[in-house]
């Protein structure tokens, strides 16, 4: 039985490189851009009422456990009920928020993503900078073994395995050790492949403050006599956090390795109402991974959208776990047995990256005429291409931007990237520049987007190519 290695700098980490599944290009479905412009718009309004039920769920479930636990004549195991209540939210439902407003598409407002992603980093004890790093490559490479470091559920299966997992006991006492070594300084193998140097410091940083509050948590149960506070704060990420592991292990357990084709490889779940909430419609997590742009609350509507280029999704959450066991059981004996996936034959698209081709028309003064300022909407982007390599066309609140087409991070083109206010979002991992100068205003693109300059003359669009 050929056993997989998972780590990232493992014999599967070259011989995905060798294979060509390293950055690579995936399908992608088509997709009226008009209509998928309308689906990238954020709310800050539906955000904060989703947030504030989560809040407000969570407060009334902490409030009915400190209540439990304080009534007279209480036997400690009659507050088990609330504490899971709780714990379910805190350990379990902040999984979602973290990972929506890690990729920046919950609110508008990108202080707000910040500030929920931040606080729910450390309900789920993860570092915010180091798990930034994990999900860009976790989307870059799906369930590509060897560079994938969120593939939580590894070939050949223990079943035994799968069930202390699914209790997160190991692994949040695993992420608990893996802040402590990283706050003395000490970065992992995977952290250190997975994120920058310029960004090893504030790992570091970030792993410092967490060990504090836990510790500063832990000097409290001390002083109390009590574990009490230690169950409030801290402990339901343990306690709490099977919930995650629940709806996470529907994602891609049991499907392909090792493909670039998110259809064969990400799973789609139709579930109920209360466990969409929970869980922030991450059940349409085959379209989250082909359009990272894509709200959570828009994504029933994106499946509506695609869904004749899918897979059938499954029909419940129960479906899908029949699924998973069942593929786990054969895997025990074939470890390459994977879920048969029913893909719809069709073309799709790759995203355009061609370079050296030029359409300009360009004028006596060498300046390029880009067309009528009128035929362009608020949000509208264009390709032009130029035999310096393609550029983007972008009218955006403040005036018109004509922008390098592809994203500085990586080779992705830009042209299916939200444009909010004056910038425009990579649609791969979310990174966003600002059209009126090219500068990044959020990561993990460093560098800036090269500008052209842009002038409006007699309603017309007037470009001149490497001036700013
Ligand atoms: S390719 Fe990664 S943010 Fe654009």
């Amino acid at each position: 039985m050929t056993v997989r290695n998972y780590s990232l700098a493992g014999p599967d980490t070259a011989a995905a490189h060798a294979a060509g599944l390293v950055d690579a290009d995936w399908f992608l479905p088509t997709i009226d851009p008009v209509r998928l412009r309308a689906l990238q718009r954020r709310s800050n309004v539906r955000a904060a009422v989703d947030t504030a039920l989560w809040v407000a769920l969570l407060l009334g479930s902490a409030w009915l456990a400190w209540w439990s636990l304080g009534t007279d004549g209480v036997i400690w195991w009659q507050a088990i009920p609330a504490f899971a209540l709780y714990g379910a939210l805190y350990g379990g439902a902040a999984d979602a928020r973290w990972h929506e407003c890690g990729h920046g598409t919950a609110f508008a407002s990108r202080r707000a993503n910040d500030v929920v992603y931040n606080i729910a980093s450390f309900m789920l004890w993860r570092g915010p900078t180091l798990w930034r790093w994990s999900h860009h490559r976790h989307h870059t490479d799906t369930i590509i073994v060897g560079r994938d470091a969120e593939i939580a559920f590894q070939r050949p299966p223990s079943l035994v395995r799968t069930a202390i997992a699914l209790t997160n006991l190991r692994g949040g006492v695993d992420m608990l050790w893996r802040q402590i070594r990283h706050a003395a300084g000490r970065l992992d193998t995977d952290a250190l492949d997975l994120v920058p140097a310029t960004d090893h410091r504030r790992v570091i940083t970030e792993a410092r403050v967490f060990v504090g509050i836990v510790g500063g948590v832990v000097v409290w149960c001390v002083l109390a006599g009590s574990i009490v506070p230690a169950l409030f704060i801290g402990g339901p990420t343990i306690y709490g956090g099977w919930l995650f592991v629940f709806f996470g292990l529907t994602q891609h357990a049991g499907l392909r390795e090792d493909v670039l084709d998110h259809r064969l490889n990400t799973r789609t779940v139709h579930m109920n109402p209360v466990f969409r909430f929970l869980y922030l419609n991450m059940n349409h997590h085959l379209e989250h991974h082909m359009f990272p742009s894509v709200p959570y609350h828009a994504l029933p509507a994106l499946h509506d959208e695609i869904a004749e280029q899918l897979p059938p999704a499954s029909p419940s959450t129960w479906a899908a776990y029949r699924e998973i066991i069942t593929t786990m059981w054969r895997q025990r004996r074939d470890p390459t047995y994977e879920a048969p996936r029913d893909v719809p034959n069709t073309p799709g698209r790759r995203a355009p990256v061609e370079q050296g081709r030029d359409d300009l028309r360009r004028r006596p003064d060498g300046t390029v005429d880009l067309g009528p300022l009128a035929a362009m909407s608020i949000g509208d982007r264009r390709r032009v291409d130029s035999a310096s390599g393609p550029l983007l066309l972008v009218r955006h609140t403040d005036g018109v931007a004509l922008v390098s087409a592809i994203c500085t991070h990586a080779d992705v083109a830009l042209d299916d990237g939200a444009v909010s206010g004056c910038s425009i979002e990579c649609p791969k991992h979310n990174a966003c520049f600002d059209l009126r100068t090219g500068d990044v205003v959020r990561g993990p693109a460093r560098q800036s987007l090269r500008t052209h300059r842009v002038e409006i003359v007699d309603g017309r669009i007037i470009g001149t190519l490497g001036v700013d």
